[in-house]
């Protein structure tokens, strides 16, 4: 019996000495089982009785010894909880990833309005940037459109005032910009942000942007007018796009026309997209009207250009099959993340 007693003492002791915690929970349970009221060293200090009176002494020091012992363990798991807690704060975490924080990613009409613009800028192009904030002349009258004429009907915009200064509804505006301020020939496109007074909905926004285009020299025709927006479909919609062009009206173009692409989505087999035609519309284009070369104090006997006007919009809900325009202008980092990989 009595050396069963101090076997078990024994291994208590040893029990202690081995115990580890890793958290403050684990903490509070060595705490119950060695310290607490309830503890299981106490019921060895009964034992005491059941010892041979020889080695009573011997066992009351092994228990004392016991209690000690789990007092000074405590204190020592407890200490290693802090210090690992506060070396947790000091040192960096050397394996955390290296961009720990979400990194931006660049705007959808960004990405798409600098696709077209690099289409552009490969086959001579230059790029032209003009206010937003315009004055009716540039923005209807010197584009042809005079006051009263029905055509503004068209472009309902936001007026800053009674006065002739309204938000630009469209980027041929600049255009007559660069007509007023450097003589042909010139080869240029705008993009831009653009302003109407439109209901907002799914299709529609009061805000979008659009690429103009603008050639202006000696001779040009239908012909290369024809070839550059050839050429501009097959690099942005693939090789293989058919175009076609389909009579149209502006007042800033005499021939005018909506240029269609062949739909890139079912292959022209017919499909929502294209609303089962095969084709879609992706812009306006036309040869500019002698009156908007001479409002703008170009000869038009001596030269000719073509024009043509794009929404960027409209090219990226194509492209990347977005249903929704406002999507555009959330700012909804779900749908903007999903561009990351665009470059
Ligand atoms: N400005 C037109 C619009 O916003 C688009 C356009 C059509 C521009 C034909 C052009 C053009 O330069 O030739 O609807």
């Amino acid at each position: 019996m009595t050396e069963q007693l101090f076997k078990q003492a024994k291994d208590k002791l040893q029990e202690i000495k081995d115990y580890l915690v890793a958290n403050n929970a684990e903490l509070e349970q060595f705490r119950i089982a060695f310290l607490g009221t309830k503890n299981t060293i106490r019921p060895l200090f009964s034992e005491i009785r059941n010892i041979d009176n020889a080695r009573k002494k011997e066992y009351g020091q092994l228990v004392n010894e016991l209690k000690q012992t789990a007092e000074e363990r405590f204190e020592q798991l407890k200490g290693g909880l802090t210090s690992a807690a506060t070396e947790h704060v000091e040192k960096p975490d050397l394996t955390r990833s290296v961009n720990a924080n979400n990194i931006g990613t660049r705007h959808p009409l960004s990405l798409v309005q600098e696709q077209i613009c690099d289409i552009f800028k490969r086959i001579g192009f230059t790029i032209s940037e003009g206010p937003q904030i315009e004055n009716d002349f540039h923005n209807f009258t010197a584009l042809n459109f005079p006051p009263h004429h029905p055509a503004r009907d068209m472009q309902d915009t936001f007026f800053i005032s009674e006065s002739e200064i309204a938000l630009r509804t469209h980027t041929s505006s600049v255009q007559i910009r660069v007509m007023e301020n450097s003589e042909p020939p010139f080869r240029t496109i705008s993009p831009g942000r653009v302003f109407r007074n439109e209901t907002i909905s799914a299709r529609a926004h009061c805000q979008f942007h659009q690429v103009e285009g603008l050639y202006v020299d000696k001779n040009v025709s239908l012909a290369d007018l024809k070839q550059t927006l050839f050429f501009f479909a097959n690099e942005m919609f693939g090789q293989g796009t058919k175009i076609r062009l389909r009579p149209s009206y502006f007042p800033f173009t005499e021939i005018s026309a909506e240029m269609d692409i062949s739909c890139f989505v079912c292959d022209q087999k017919g499909c929502n997209i294209c609303k089962k035609t095969g084709w879609v519309e992706i812009l306006g284009c036309g040869m500019v009207d002698p009156n908007v070369l001479n409002n703008c104090g170009i000869d038009s006997e001596k030269y000719t250009g073509f024009a043509f006007g794009m929404g960027v919009e409209r090219i990226a809900m194509l492209k990347y099959k977005v249903n929704d325009i406002r999507l555009f202008f959330e700012n909804d980092v779900r749908f903007l993340q999903q561009f990351a990989s665009v470059v």
